[in-house]
């Protein structure tokens, strides 16, 4: 950053200038509306200066930057304008209670549209089915407007502004957000930001030869730069293609690709790419979305010599695009997906940057946990690594719409007697089932010969082993797989933060090979966790017993109980020595009340004992609020296998 005094001396000119020329452009707007250029004028002077100095970083070489300051100023003002009424008094409502996401009534689900209702209107139908899963922020996976055939499951965008003609339109969705704001759910959009489609309007315009669209990208006319960056590059999708640079024809130059051939990088050094994303950011934001997931975020930014990933310049353009929206759309919230390594993960989650972050710590170790039966890693990156400013919050889940990487880091492993590579070779044989009397059934993702790097696909149901005892017809079997999925789904609702349900988890669906028939998904995995299956808990389902409608409302009811616990409200997460390998134990304080949370992830009984159970407050008993049974005074903890308890302390 420029120096304080140097900004504080340009900051307040720039913006004098910049707002009587804005001011000239908007005065019909302005002369009708004066409260609302007040309202925004006033913000704009609240994030000015941090705004200011963050283009000025990354922008302020350019001979032209001015120019570009009054355009995005410009653009923030026409937006703010724009904006409809319900969501500017969403954002007054806001702005006054910052911490509003924080609450423990939040809980998350995602899924496609297409997969789950075929389309925007008929999504609404199934409002109901949400609000029985208790559902507060629901997030739509990408329904932009995408090349035909393999679009990397939306996240080749072509237009930000167009959803997919199957799916619906870009009004119907505005419609669907304002509805489902009055129903207590957020509505959350992926913003793709770091490539486009190559069939996007600005890949089309420099495919067609116009040089300023050409610098919207990263273009090679030969191979020098490309293999100079490439030493260092990670291939994300090496069974698909190697090297991160796609030659295209009719431009006779390299494209920078990092993930499929037709997802083109942007170039964020060029003040247009940042002035054209910002725009389509506050675009979305007015359509009523509240909470944007910034998909890649590690990659937006490129420096020779380096992995290209988490460089400092990522984070100052997601700092700038965080001060835009607090001045024209405060209510929105970024969610970071940085599924990097953990130190990292975490430097994306502050409150000037990302307020919510994917865990994907935990959600690995999760599963690490699991495959062992042992929580030595889990607790050691738990103690270390789950801090994140108090504004912050994590978002806990088990898997998403990606494989599973183990994003563990080495001397975590090291420091707990743990070989990282060898352990990282074992969950993978593990989770693909070749490892001798695994339970797990998923499917292998992106195997690198070069490096032995592998992940997994697979849905919370077939990797916690319901796929293969149901296969085998063992009500045993069965059992267990279910104690496993509640066991996982308890971790979820009770660690820090906000739980989100991949929909299709909370009634156990399984795995579906049918993409394997499909040859734009047959050559990726992920098709096998993103089912088109679906299930509805009718009022008049008679077949109670069907293990659909016991993970349900088994779903439903611990939802319900965290709800009530104000315990669970984000932060004061401490964890407490369990004393037994197999035991995952942590409190959660708030507000004077305290819950302690045991998880066997062993499939024998285990305990703890009464001595460690006293020295954390526990000496007279507990009460479990999962099973509605007491603990008694100078009592171990015994568990069943895979079993786990939330316990409110017994005062006497
Ligand atoms: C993110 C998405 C993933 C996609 C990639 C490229 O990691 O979650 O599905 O393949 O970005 O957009
Ligand atoms: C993301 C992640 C990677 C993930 C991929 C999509 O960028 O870094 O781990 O596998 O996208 O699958």
């Amino acid at each position: 950053m420029p120096p304080v005094h140097w900004t504080d001396q340009h900051a307040p000119k720039a913006l004098d200038r910049i707002l009587n020329r804005v001011m000239h452009d908007l005065s019909a707007d302005i002369s009708q509306h004066p409260q609302i250029w007040q309202d925004f004028t006033d913000r704009v002077q609240d994030h000015w200066r941090r705004l200011f100095s963050l283009l000025h970083e990354l922008y302020g070489w350019q001979y032209d930057f001015f120019y570009h300051l009054e355009q995005i100023v410009f653009t923030a003002a026409r937006s703010w304008i724009d904006r409809p009424a319900y969501l500017k008094a969403l954002d007054a409502e806001r702005i006054k209670q910052p911490d509003w996401f924080q609450s423990q009534t939040m809980v998350g689900g995602v899924l496609y549209v297409d997969l789950f209702s075929d389309n925007l209107a008929r999504l609404k139908e199934h409002i109901v089915y949400f609000k029985k899963l208790g559902i507060t922020y629901l997030h739509l996976m990408p329904l932009f407007a995408v090349p035909h055939g393999d679009n990397d499951g939306g996240y080749a965008v072509s237009d930000y502004r167009a959803i997919n003609p199957d799916i619906g339109t870009m009004d119907e969705l505005a419609q669907m957000a304002a509805i489902l704001q009055k129903e207590g759910i957020d509505l959350a959009l992926d913003f793709v930001f770091n490539h486009t489609s190559n069939e996007h309007r600005w890949a089309r315009r420099a495919q067609a030869g116009e040089a300023d669209f050409q610098a919207y990208y990263h273009l090679f006319d030969d191979r020098q730069l490309p293999d100079q960056y490439q030493q260092n590059l990670r291939d994300i999708f090496p069974t698909v293609r190697q090297g991160s640079f796609t030659w295209n024809e009719e431009m006779h130059k390299w494209v920078w690709t990092t993930f499929n051939s037709y997802q083109w990088d942007l170039n964020y050094s060029n003040p247009d790419v940042f002035r054209a994303m910002a725009a389509e950011m506050l675009f979305l934001a007015n359509q009523g979305v509240t909470i944007l997931r910034l998909d890649a975020v590690a990659f937006i930014w490129k420096r020779l010599g380096t992995a290209c990933e988490n460089q400092p310049e990522a984070h100052l353009i997601i700092q700038a695009f965080n001060a835009l929206a607090n001045i024209a759309a405060p209510a929105l919230l970024f969610k970071s997906e940085a599924i990097v390594h953990p130190d990292e993960v975490i430097k994306y989650i502050r409150p000037d940057e990302c307020r919510l972050s994917y865990n994907p710590t935990l959600m690995a170790l999760l599963w690490e946990a699991l495959a062992t039966g042992e929580v030595k890693l889990l607790d050691y990156a738990m103690r270390h690594r789950n801090r994140i400013p108090q504004e912050c919050t994590w978002v806990n889940y088990l898997r998403c719409h990606d494989d599973i990487g183990w994003t563990f880091d080495d001397d975590d492993a090291r420091a707990v007697g743990i070989d990282p590579v060898g352990h990282r070779r074992f969950l993978n044989d593990f989770y693909t089932g070749k490892f001798q009397g695994s339970f797990a059934k998923g499917m292998p993702f992106q195997f690198n010969p070069n490096n032995g790097d592998l992940r997994i696909s697979g849905t919370l149901a077939s990797l916690a082993g319901l796929e293969q005892a149901l296969a085998a017809e063992n009500p045993q079997l069965i059992e267990m797989a279910v104690r496993r999925i509640n066991l996982m789904r308890s971790m979820m609702l009770s660690m820090s933060g906000i739980p989100l349900i991949y929909l299709g988890d909370e009634w156990g669906m399984l795995n579906d090979y049918t993409y394997l028939d499909d040859p734009a998904r047959s050559g990726d995995s992920r098709w096998v966790h993103r089912s088109r299956r679906r299930w509805e808990a009718r009022e008049d389902l008679t077949d109670a017993d069907t293990l659909q409608w016991r993970f349900f409302n088994e779903m439903v009811r611990l939802v319900g109980i965290r709800k009530n616990l104000p315990a669970f409200y984000n932060g004061g997460l401490e964890m407490v020595p369990s004393g037994n390998p197999h035991l995952f134990a942590f409190v959660r304080q708030n507000q004077g009340q305290r819950i302690l949370i045991v998880n066997n992830f062993s499939d024998h009984p285990q305990s703890m004992a009464a001595d460690l159970l006293a020295s954390i407050g526990y000496g007279q008993g507990g009460l479990d609020l999962i099973a509605d049974w007491q603990i008694q005074t100078e009592q171990p903890l015994d568990l069943d296998a895979y079993r786990f308890v939330w316990l409110k302390p017994v005062q006497k």
